[in-house]
């Protein structure tokens, strides 16, 4: 049995994942903050599939509970795959977003998972295993009021850029994924930065409320999408460095590849004046 564990399994992609991958015959470490309250939402596939999942309690900003659950991996015998996919998104005017904002973002959404990653590299060294970073297209490719997210995902891709490298000749895989927008808890979990009226991004950030909430109302792209897409990656013999997932996602990648950069640069800051103005 191969051994999966996945960061953030309380909803959205997380929550499928774990369902996919023990449907796919594989162990499956559920990991979650709050086990202890929210564990019992894994009971149907417990009774479906005996044996086959084991709940833990994962705050990815949590030194002891990181320790923890690596502690159990390895007493338990070791991982075959990493799947960093817990993450939020703050979003909001760079001058706006208070400092303690800025670096709550990139702990939960960067620290965590290299922490994680570092902590768990022995075993998966021993078991020439995989680690799988979810980012995002805008890992890839900016927007406006959207500068702590996208800082955290461009420097999830830096580093997993690094490590793909770095780690191929111990026999570890890394890849990112990067999707575009799919129907999760995404958007209800979202952390706005709150601008007063006075600032002078109000205008702008009052323009971005109502496009993201008339995109939301019409983004009903399901997440079994992507979640198809992680689990062929993390069982294919050879996993590219980057998969990007969703028609929006590819487009924006399109124009940024075939482009000029100045060109696709001046399109987009158009684009983008008149989305928020
Ligand atoms: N949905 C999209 O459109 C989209 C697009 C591009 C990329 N992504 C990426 O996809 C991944 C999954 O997001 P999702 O769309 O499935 O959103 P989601 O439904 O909000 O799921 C996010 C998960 O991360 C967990 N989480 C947040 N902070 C955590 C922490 N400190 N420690 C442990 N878990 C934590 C949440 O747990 P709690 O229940 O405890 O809050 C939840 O389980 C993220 O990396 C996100 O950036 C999503």
């Amino acid at each position: 049995m191969k051994r999966v564990l996945v960061t953030g399994s309380s909803t959205g992609f997380g929550r499928e994942l774990c369902t996919a991958f023990i449907e796919r015959g594989w162990f499956v470490y559920a990991t979650l903050r709050d086990a202890r309250t929210r564990g019992r939402m894994f009971d149907a596939e417990g009774s479906a599939y005996p044996g086959a999942v084991r709940v833990l309690d994962l705050d990815v900003t949590n030194a002891a509970q990181r320790e923890s659950a690596a502690a159990a991996v390895e007493a338990a015998g070791g991982l075959d795959c990493l799947i960093n996919n817990a993450a939020y998104g703050q979003f909001g005017p760079c001058e706006e977003t208070s400092e303690d904002d800025w670096r709550r973002q990139m702990e939960v959404n960067f620290f965590g998972p290299v922490l994680l990653t570092r902590r768990l590299m022995p075993a998966l060294r021993a078991s020439r295993g995989r680690v799988i970073n979810i980012s995002s297209i805008l890992g890839l490719a900016s927007f406006p009021l959207s500068a702590p997210y996208s800082a955290s995902k461009f420097a999830l891709e830096g580093w997993s850029e690094s490590l793909h490298y770095e780690l191929a000749p111990h026999g570890v895989q890394v890849a990112l994924v990067e999707p575009g927008g799919f129907r999760t808890k995404f958007a209800d979990n979202l952390r706005i930065s709150p601008v007063p009226d006075g600032s002078p991004y109000a205008g702008q950030a009052a323009a971005y409320n109502r496009w993201r909430e008339k995109r939301a109302a019409r983004s009903g792209v399901p997440p079994v999408i992507v979640v198809r897409k992680i689990v062929a990656l993390a069982e294919r013999r050879r996993m590219p460095l980057r998969t990007l997932v969703g028609t929006d996602a590819r487009l924006i990648d399109g124009l940024n590849r075939w482009l000029p950069r100045s060109v696709a640069t001046n399109l987009l800051r158009r684009v983008y004046s008149k989305i928020l103005s």
